[in-house]
Protein backbone atom coordinates (compact mmCIF):
# COMPACT_ATOMS: atom_id res chain seq x y z
CA UNK A 1 0.00 0.00 0.00
CA UNK A 2 1.72 3.54 -0.73
CA UNK A 3 0.26 5.23 1.96
CA UNK A 4 -1.69 8.86 1.69
CA UNK A 5 0.54 10.35 4.60
CA UNK A 6 4.04 8.60 6.32
CA UNK A 7 6.00 10.98 8.59
CA UNK A 8 9.90 10.46 8.28
CA UNK A 9 11.64 10.03 11.38
CA UNK A 10 15.22 9.53 11.05
CA UNK A 11 18.28 9.07 13.47
CA UNK A 12 18.57 13.03 14.22
CA UNK A 13 15.04 12.98 15.92
CA UNK A 14 15.67 9.81 17.70
CA UNK A 15 18.35 11.03 19.30
CA UNK A 16 17.37 14.67 20.23
CA UNK A 17 14.42 12.67 22.26
CA UNK A 18 16.41 10.74 23.85
CA UNK A 19 18.56 12.79 25.03
CA UNK A 20 15.88 15.30 26.54
CA UNK A 21 14.85 12.34 28.48
CA UNK A 22 18.34 11.73 29.96
CA UNK A 23 18.19 15.68 30.35
CA UNK A 24 15.54 15.17 32.83
CA UNK A 25 13.41 18.47 32.23
CA UNK A 26 10.93 16.78 29.84
CA UNK A 27 8.06 19.88 29.77
CA UNK A 28 8.81 23.27 28.40
CA UNK A 29 11.91 24.01 28.81
CA UNK A 30 15.08 25.71 26.42
CA UNK A 31 14.07 23.16 23.56
CA UNK A 32 10.89 25.02 23.52
CA UNK A 33 12.41 28.16 23.65
CA UNK A 34 15.12 27.21 21.06
CA UNK A 35 12.44 25.33 19.14
CA UNK A 36 10.20 28.49 18.70
CA UNK A 37 13.03 30.96 17.61
CA UNK A 38 14.28 28.78 15.25
CA UNK A 39 10.49 28.13 13.81
CA UNK A 40 10.06 32.12 14.39
CA UNK A 41 13.65 32.40 11.85
CA UNK A 42 11.42 30.16 9.25
CA UNK A 43 8.58 32.38 9.49
CA UNK A 44 10.40 35.74 8.97
CA UNK A 45 8.84 36.92 12.28
CA UNK A 46 9.93 38.29 15.76
CA UNK A 47 8.36 35.62 17.60
CA UNK A 48 7.29 32.28 17.55
CA UNK A 49 4.87 30.75 20.56
CA UNK A 50 4.93 26.96 20.75
CA UNK A 51 1.65 25.05 21.85
CA UNK A 52 -0.10 21.55 22.97
CA UNK A 53 -1.47 21.50 19.46
CA UNK A 54 -2.56 23.80 16.19
CA UNK A 55 -6.37 23.78 17.56
CA UNK A 56 -4.63 25.25 20.84
CA UNK A 57 -2.45 27.75 18.75
CA UNK A 58 -5.91 28.92 16.86
CA UNK A 59 -7.37 29.21 20.16
CA UNK A 60 -4.40 31.20 21.71
CA UNK A 61 -4.02 33.39 18.72
CA UNK A 62 -7.76 34.37 19.16
CA UNK A 63 -7.58 35.16 22.84
CA UNK A 64 -4.84 36.74 22.25
CA UNK A 65 -6.17 39.51 20.21
CA UNK A 66 -9.00 39.81 22.55
CA UNK A 67 -11.39 38.53 20.29
CA UNK A 68 -14.82 37.08 22.44
CA UNK A 69 -18.48 37.10 23.00
CA UNK A 70 -20.11 38.95 20.17
CA UNK A 71 -17.61 39.63 18.10
CA UNK A 72 -17.57 37.49 14.63
CA UNK A 73 -14.61 35.96 12.71
CA UNK A 74 -14.55 35.56 8.49
CA UNK A 75 -13.37 32.14 7.85
CA UNK A 76 -13.46 29.36 5.56
CA UNK A 77 -16.16 26.60 5.21
CA UNK A 78 -13.58 24.54 3.33
CA UNK A 79 -10.94 23.34 5.95
CA UNK A 80 -10.07 20.76 8.96
CA UNK A 81 -13.09 21.70 11.67
CA UNK A 82 -10.21 23.28 14.28
CA UNK A 83 -10.32 26.06 12.03
CA UNK A 84 -14.35 27.35 12.89
CA UNK A 85 -14.05 25.40 16.65
CA UNK A 86 -11.35 28.03 17.58
CA UNK A 87 -13.41 30.52 17.21
CA UNK A 88 -16.67 29.08 18.98
CA UNK A 89 -13.99 28.45 21.73
CA UNK A 90 -13.64 31.90 22.47
CA UNK A 91 -17.40 32.59 22.36
CA UNK A 92 -17.46 34.35 19.04
CA UNK A 93 -19.25 33.01 15.88
CA UNK A 94 -17.74 32.34 12.49
CA UNK A 95 -18.66 33.51 9.28
CA UNK A 96 -18.13 31.22 6.68
CA UNK A 97 -17.32 33.06 3.27
CA UNK A 98 -17.40 30.44 0.28
CA UNK A 99 -14.05 29.49 -1.60
CA UNK A 100 -12.54 29.78 -5.36
CA UNK A 101 -11.70 26.40 -6.74
CA UNK A 102 -9.38 27.46 -8.18
CA UNK A 103 -7.16 27.44 -5.05
CA UNK A 104 -9.83 25.90 -2.54
CA UNK A 105 -9.18 28.68 -0.20
CA UNK A 106 -11.48 31.80 0.80
CA UNK A 107 -12.88 33.80 -2.00
CA UNK A 108 -11.30 37.30 -1.28
CA UNK A 109 -14.19 39.39 -3.86
CA UNK A 110 -16.55 37.57 -1.11
CA UNK A 111 -15.54 38.83 1.93
CA UNK A 112 -16.47 42.16 2.35
CA UNK A 113 -20.19 41.43 1.37
CA UNK A 114 -20.09 39.30 4.40
CA UNK A 115 -18.27 41.98 6.97
CA UNK A 116 -20.52 43.39 9.68
CA UNK A 117 -20.30 45.59 12.85
CA UNK A 118 -19.57 43.06 14.71
CA UNK A 119 -16.23 41.44 12.43
CA UNK A 120 -13.16 41.84 14.24
CA UNK A 121 -10.89 39.38 12.64
CA UNK A 122 -10.18 37.47 9.01
CA UNK A 123 -9.04 33.84 9.41
CA UNK A 124 -7.39 32.75 6.20
CA UNK A 125 -6.58 28.72 5.83
CA UNK A 126 -3.71 28.01 3.38
CA UNK A 127 -5.53 24.95 2.70
CA UNK A 128 -3.04 21.70 1.36
CA UNK A 129 -0.23 23.89 1.37
CA UNK A 130 -1.65 26.68 -0.86
CA UNK A 131 -0.91 30.31 -0.04
CA UNK A 132 -3.99 32.29 0.28
CA UNK A 133 -4.52 35.57 -1.56
CA UNK A 134 -3.00 37.30 1.24
CA UNK A 135 -2.44 40.71 -1.14
CA UNK A 136 -6.27 40.82 -1.30
CA UNK A 137 -6.88 40.03 2.17
CA UNK A 138 -4.42 42.65 3.88
CA UNK A 139 -6.06 45.34 1.86
CA UNK A 140 -9.59 44.12 3.23
CA UNK A 141 -8.08 43.78 6.64
CA UNK A 142 -6.69 47.29 6.29
CA UNK A 143 -9.85 49.12 4.60
CA UNK A 144 -12.21 47.36 7.77
CA UNK A 145 -9.66 47.57 10.45
CA UNK A 146 -10.02 43.92 10.99
CA UNK A 147 -7.16 41.50 12.75
CA UNK A 148 -6.02 38.81 10.12
CA UNK A 149 -5.02 35.27 11.66
CA UNK A 150 -3.66 33.06 9.57
CA UNK A 151 -4.52 29.28 9.79
CA UNK A 152 -1.43 28.06 8.34
CA UNK A 153 -1.63 24.52 9.83
CA UNK A 154 -1.31 23.11 6.59
CA UNK A 155 1.35 25.62 5.14
CA UNK A 156 4.87 25.21 7.01
CA UNK A 157 7.69 26.77 4.35
CA UNK A 158 4.86 28.19 1.89
CA UNK A 159 5.28 31.31 0.35
CA UNK A 160 4.04 34.61 -1.80
CA UNK A 161 6.84 36.09 -3.33
CA UNK A 162 9.54 35.02 -0.98
CA UNK A 163 7.19 36.36 2.28
CA UNK A 164 6.07 33.48 4.21
CA UNK A 165 2.86 32.41 5.40
CA UNK A 166 2.02 32.98 9.56
CA UNK A 167 4.30 36.70 8.80
CA UNK A 168 1.25 38.41 7.29
CA UNK A 169 -0.77 38.65 10.31
CA UNK A 170 -0.82 36.14 13.27
CA UNK A 171 0.02 32.71 12.17
CA UNK A 172 -0.68 29.66 13.28
CA UNK A 173 0.43 25.96 12.75
CA UNK A 174 0.11 22.35 13.53
CA UNK A 175 2.33 19.76 13.58
CA UNK A 176 0.44 16.95 13.66
CA UNK A 177 1.94 13.89 12.18
CA UNK A 178 0.73 13.98 8.66
CA UNK A 179 1.99 17.52 8.51
CA UNK A 180 5.07 18.61 6.13
CA UNK A 181 6.84 18.66 9.75
CA UNK A 182 5.76 17.17 12.89
CA UNK A 183 6.51 17.15 16.59
CA UNK A 184 4.06 14.44 17.16
CA UNK A 185 1.16 16.67 18.37
CA UNK A 186 2.11 20.28 18.63
CA UNK A 187 1.55 24.02 17.45
CA UNK A 188 3.07 27.31 17.15
CA UNK A 189 2.06 31.04 16.92
CA UNK A 190 3.77 33.50 14.78
CA UNK A 191 3.42 37.17 15.03
CA UNK A 192 5.45 40.64 14.88
CA UNK A 193 3.47 42.06 17.43
CA UNK A 194 5.30 42.24 20.86
CA UNK A 195 2.21 42.43 22.96
CA UNK A 196 0.28 39.89 21.59
CA UNK A 197 3.81 37.06 21.76
CA UNK A 198 3.39 38.39 25.52
CA UNK A 199 -0.60 37.86 25.90
CA UNK A 200 -0.01 34.51 24.21
CA UNK A 201 2.57 33.10 26.17
CA UNK A 202 1.02 34.10 29.81
CA UNK A 203 -2.34 32.07 28.61
CA UNK A 204 -0.48 29.26 27.24
CA UNK A 205 0.47 28.97 31.01
CA UNK A 206 -2.57 29.55 33.58
CA UNK A 207 -2.17 33.33 33.04
CA UNK A 208 1.13 33.30 35.25
CA UNK A 209 3.63 36.71 35.08
CA UNK A 210 5.37 35.49 38.23
CA UNK A 211 5.50 32.16 39.96
CA UNK A 212 1.66 30.44 41.56
CA UNK A 213 0.30 34.66 40.98
CA UNK A 214 -2.25 34.29 37.97
CA UNK A 215 -3.44 37.59 36.18
CA UNK A 216 -5.89 36.41 34.48
CA UNK A 217 -7.54 33.67 32.78
CA UNK A 218 -5.19 31.24 30.96
CA UNK A 219 -4.95 27.33 30.19
CA UNK A 220 -2.02 24.66 29.91
CA UNK A 221 -1.48 25.22 26.11
CA UNK A 222 2.16 23.98 26.38
CA UNK A 223 4.58 22.41 24.47
CA UNK A 224 7.12 20.03 26.40
CA UNK A 225 10.60 19.43 25.46
CA UNK A 226 10.26 16.25 23.97
CA UNK A 227 7.86 17.76 21.71
CA UNK A 228 9.94 20.28 21.14
CA UNK A 229 13.22 18.59 20.12
CA UNK A 230 11.70 16.36 17.69
CA UNK A 231 10.22 19.67 16.03
CA UNK A 232 14.09 20.81 15.87
CA UNK A 233 15.02 17.89 14.51
CA UNK A 234 11.84 17.96 11.72
CA UNK A 235 12.97 21.97 10.89
CA UNK A 236 16.22 21.03 9.90
CA UNK A 237 15.08 18.47 6.95
CA UNK A 238 11.83 21.03 6.55
CA UNK A 239 13.13 22.17 2.71
CA UNK A 240 14.09 19.06 1.74
CA UNK A 241 10.76 17.71 2.59
CA UNK A 242 9.13 20.76 1.04
CA UNK A 243 11.12 20.50 -1.85
CA UNK A 244 10.10 16.91 -2.84
CA UNK A 245 6.91 16.93 -2.20
CA UNK A 246 6.46 19.86 -4.53
CA UNK A 247 9.08 17.57 -7.39
CA UNK A 248 6.55 15.18 -6.53
CA UNK A 249 3.57 17.20 -7.70
CA UNK A 250 5.34 18.43 -10.29
CA UNK A 251 5.55 15.30 -11.36
CA UNK A 252 1.80 14.44 -11.02
CA UNK A 253 0.55 17.51 -12.84
CA UNK A 254 2.65 16.39 -15.86
CA UNK A 255 1.63 13.47 -16.26
CA UNK A 256 -2.18 13.75 -15.12
CA UNK A 257 -3.23 17.38 -16.10
CA UNK A 258 -5.39 15.74 -19.64
CA UNK A 259 -6.37 13.46 -17.40
CA UNK A 260 -7.75 14.71 -14.22
CA UNK A 261 -8.28 18.07 -12.95
CA UNK A 262 -5.18 19.07 -10.99
CA UNK A 263 -4.34 21.63 -8.47
CA UNK A 264 -3.28 25.46 -9.80
CA UNK A 265 -0.68 27.35 -8.21
CA UNK A 266 -0.78 31.13 -8.71
CA UNK A 267 2.68 33.11 -9.80
CA UNK A 268 5.17 33.69 -7.42
CA UNK A 269 3.40 31.66 -4.68
CA UNK A 270 5.27 28.59 -3.51
CA UNK A 271 2.49 26.03 -2.82
CA UNK A 272 4.36 23.32 -0.04
CA UNK A 273 1.99 20.34 -1.04
CA UNK A 274 0.76 18.98 2.20
CA UNK A 275 -1.85 17.39 0.07
CA UNK A 276 -1.98 16.82 -3.58
CA UNK A 277 -5.27 17.47 -4.46
CA UNK A 278 -7.48 16.63 -7.78
CA UNK A 279 -10.87 16.89 -9.05
CA UNK A 280 -13.07 14.08 -10.35
CA UNK A 281 -16.54 14.89 -11.54
CA UNK A 282 -18.00 12.13 -11.35
CA UNK A 283 -17.84 8.88 -9.17
CA UNK A 284 -14.87 9.90 -7.27
CA UNK A 285 -16.01 7.77 -4.26
CA UNK A 286 -16.07 4.82 -6.49
CA UNK A 287 -12.44 6.17 -7.32
CA UNK A 288 -11.55 6.12 -3.83
CA UNK A 289 -12.89 2.04 -3.93
CA UNK A 290 -10.66 1.13 -6.94
CA UNK A 291 -7.55 3.46 -5.94
CA UNK A 292 -7.31 1.03 -2.58
CA UNK A 293 -8.05 -1.75 -4.13
CA UNK A 294 -4.98 -1.00 -6.09
CA UNK A 295 -3.09 -0.16 -2.99
CA UNK A 296 -3.13 3.35 -3.60
CA UNK A 297 -3.77 5.69 -0.46
CA UNK A 298 -5.84 8.48 -0.80
CA UNK A 299 -7.72 11.05 1.33
CA UNK A 300 -11.13 13.20 0.94
CA UNK A 301 -10.35 16.42 2.44
CA UNK A 302 -13.16 17.38 3.33
CA UNK A 303 -15.89 15.22 2.68
CA UNK A 304 -18.32 17.94 4.44
CA UNK A 305 -17.82 21.59 4.72
CA UNK A 306 -18.19 22.79 7.96
CA UNK A 307 -21.18 24.67 7.91
CA UNK A 308 -22.65 21.56 7.06
CA UNK A 309 -21.65 19.58 10.08
CA UNK A 310 -23.87 18.46 12.56
CA UNK A 311 -22.50 20.91 15.01
CA UNK A 312 -22.71 23.42 13.05
CA UNK A 313 -26.34 22.52 11.96
CA UNK A 314 -27.13 22.26 15.62
CA UNK A 315 -26.12 26.09 16.09
CA UNK A 316 -28.55 27.11 13.29
CA UNK A 317 -26.14 27.50 10.18
CA UNK A 318 -28.09 27.44 6.81
CA UNK A 319 -25.34 29.04 4.83
CA UNK A 320 -25.60 27.75 1.06
CA UNK A 321 -21.86 27.82 -0.27
CA UNK A 322 -22.10 25.86 -3.38
CA UNK A 323 -18.50 26.08 -4.37
CA UNK A 324 -17.24 24.42 -0.95
CA UNK A 325 -20.14 21.75 -1.32
CA UNK A 326 -19.41 21.01 -4.75
CA UNK A 327 -15.94 20.38 -3.54
CA UNK A 328 -16.48 18.34 -0.97
CA UNK A 329 -18.36 15.82 -3.34
CA UNK A 330 -15.17 16.30 -6.07
CA UNK A 331 -11.89 16.34 -4.45
CA UNK A 332 -9.64 13.15 -3.75
CA UNK A 333 -5.49 14.08 -2.12
CA UNK A 334 -3.46 11.49 -3.37
CA UNK A 335 0.24 10.90 -2.10
CA UNK A 336 2.45 13.09 -2.63
CA UNK A 337 4.71 12.66 1.03
CA UNK A 338 8.64 12.85 0.78
CA UNK A 339 8.94 9.37 1.19
CA UNK A 340 7.56 7.92 -2.12
CA UNK A 341 10.03 6.92 -4.64
CA UNK A 342 9.58 7.11 -8.93
CA UNK A 343 8.37 3.81 -8.75
CA UNK A 344 5.36 4.92 -6.53
CA UNK A 345 4.94 7.96 -8.11
CA UNK A 346 4.90 5.59 -11.85
CA UNK A 347 2.16 3.36 -9.93
CA UNK A 348 -0.38 6.23 -8.58
CA UNK A 349 0.09 8.04 -12.22
CA UNK A 350 -0.56 4.59 -14.31
CA UNK A 351 -3.28 3.41 -11.98
CA UNK A 352 -5.04 6.56 -12.33
CA UNK A 353 -5.00 7.20 -15.78
CA UNK A 354 -6.00 3.78 -16.17
CA UNK A 355 -9.16 3.95 -13.53
CA UNK A 356 -9.68 7.13 -15.08
CA UNK A 357 -10.39 5.81 -18.51
CA UNK A 358 -12.85 3.26 -16.88
CA UNK A 359 -15.27 4.98 -14.08
C1 LIG B 1 -6.39 23.60 8.54
C2 LIG B 1 -6.15 23.06 9.91
N1 LIG B 1 -6.41 23.84 10.98
C3 LIG B 1 -6.18 23.41 12.22
C4 LIG B 1 -5.68 22.15 12.48
C5 LIG B 1 -5.55 21.69 13.90
O1 LIG B 1 -4.30 21.22 14.21
P1 LIG B 1 -4.10 20.06 15.31
O2 LIG B 1 -4.61 18.80 14.73
O3 LIG B 1 -2.61 20.06 15.53
O4 LIG B 1 -4.84 20.48 16.53
C6 LIG B 1 -5.39 21.32 11.40
C7 LIG B 1 -4.78 19.99 11.59
O5 LIG B 1 -5.16 18.97 11.76
C8 LIG B 1 -5.65 21.78 10.08
O6 LIG B 1 -5.43 20.99 9.04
Amino acid sequence: MIPIAQPLIGQEEKEAVIAVLDSGMLAQGPKVEEFEKAFAALCGVRHAVATSSGTTALHLALLAHNIGPGDEVITSPFTFIASANAILFVGARPVFVDIDESSYNIDPSLIEARITPRTKALMPVHLFGNPCEMEAIMAIAARHGLIVIEDAAQAHGASIQGRKVGSFGTGCFSFYPTKNMTTAEGGMVTTDDDQVAEKARLLRNHGMKKRYYHDFLGYNFRMTDLQAALGLAQLAKLEVFNEKRIANARYLTEHLRDVVITPQVRDGYRHVFHQYTIRVKENRDLMVEQLREQGIGTGIYYPLPVHQQPVYQELGYTDCLPVAEAMSREVLSLPVHPALSQMDLERIVEVVSRLRSLV
